[in-house]
């Protein structure tokens, strides 16, 4: 069974859709701050799958205790955290609490139930600010911009070290660049409580007109038209991505091999805002008003990533493609609206 921490939010939702179509058998654990119980339905009218969620926090010992003594756990696959980079600078210490003292009692309990196998959630702000792109996994990590991208960086660096303690676990690193779209159902979805911090679901609230106007952070960054340039990535390509790292470690335990691996989930392709704006008007067909204002913060020219190492290692290959992103994000937020907003 693979134990799914954060499992209900929107990249371990679309991943547990994955799982459960391969025919693995899932448990969730997840607190639900940052989604609703009802994404359990959707992703069993999705999969016609059933799983059993424990609603509850990493930081619960008990919880986690139970959930191992009453399921026999062979990996983890780890989303649970906070994850607003611009919150994070706001109230720190829970970013920290959260998401590394989490990880640690995770770790622990894993490790008293000889469950050594793990698929860590990272991201691409552990490179920090970076002149050479597109991103290598083996690049020199700058000093990350902002406390949510220090937890990712130091909860990659405590599990490089229980590696060299005891070279037994299986771990494996993802570094996600921009994680947008919807699975084609229209049922699972970014869904962000309050006003959205990132970009797609900033833009598709403005299109249904949720939102009066979307504001396009800087207009004089190093890129082809001075907007900032990153590297989006369909969330079900991303989840289809951890159900290639864990084919992984399972093809190492029978090969008796046993390693820490770091993989970029990302496209190799960098588009900017306007880009996205752009075409997102296009395939859907709608307008989306926007202003130029000022720089955010903590925000990079350009990010983008060379996906070689997972695709030469995992097999890993993004199947959809920009049009697809922003069709699919635009028919998640259809619903949404439809739905009355209880999605
Ligand atoms: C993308 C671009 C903004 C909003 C962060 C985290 C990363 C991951 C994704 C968790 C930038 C511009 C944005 C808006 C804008 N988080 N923008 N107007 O900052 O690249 O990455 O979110 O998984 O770990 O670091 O994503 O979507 O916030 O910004 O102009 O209203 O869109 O300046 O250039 P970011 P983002």
């Amino acid at each position: 069974m693979i134990l799914v921490t954060g499992g209900l939010g929107y990249i371990g939702s679309h991943t547990l859709v994955e799982l459960l179509n391969a025919g693995y058998d899932v448990c969730v654990i997840d607190n639900l701050a940052n989604t609703t119980i009802d994404v359990k339905d959707k992703i069993k009218k999705i999969t016609g799958k059933d799983f059993k969620v424990y609603i509850g926090d990493i930081l619960d010992e008990k919880l986690e205790n139970q959930i191992f003594e009453e399921n026999k756990i062979d990996a983890v696959i780890h989303f649970a955290g906070l994850k607003a980079v611009g919150e994070s600078s706001v109230i720190p210490l829970e970013y920290y609490r959260n998401n590394v003292e989490g990880t640690l009692h995770l770790l622990e309990v894993m490790k008293k139930h000889d469950c050594k196998s793990i698929v860590f959630s990272s991201s691409a702000t552990v490179y920090g600010s970076q002149e050479v792109q597109p991103l290598k996994e083996d690049a020199p990590l700058m000093d990350a911009t902002n406390p949510y991208g220090r937890t990712k960086r130091f909860i990659e660096d405590i599990l490089k070290d229980l590696y060299k303690s005891d070279n037994s676990w299986h771990i494996i690193l993802l570094r996600y660049f921009n994680p947008i779209g919807a699975h084609e159902s229209g049922l699972i979805g970014e869904k962000p409580n309050g006003i959205p911090n990132n970009l797609m679901p900033y833009i598709t609230q403005t299109a249904i007109g949720a939102r009066e106007y979307l504001n396009v952070f800087g207009s004089d960054y190093k890129t082809h038209d001075g907007t900032g340039v990153r590297d989006y990535i369909h969330v079900c390509d991303l989840a289809h991505g951890h159900l290639l790292a864990l084919r992984k470690i399972e093809k190492d335990k029978e090969r008796n091999i046993a390693k820490l691996d770091i993989y970029n989930l990302g496209t190799g392709n960098g588009y900017s805002v306007l880009d996205i704006v752009n075409t997102f008007m296009k395939v859907n067909n709608i307008n989306v008003p926007y202003r130029i204002v000022d720089r955010r913060p903590g925000d990079i020219d350009c990010c983008y990533a060379d996906a070689t190492k997972a695709h030469n290692e995992l097999g890993f290959k993004c199947e959809k493609n920009l049009a697809d992103m922003c069709k699919d994000s635009w028919n998640f937020q259809k619903n949404i609206k439809d739905d009355g907003g209880q999605n």
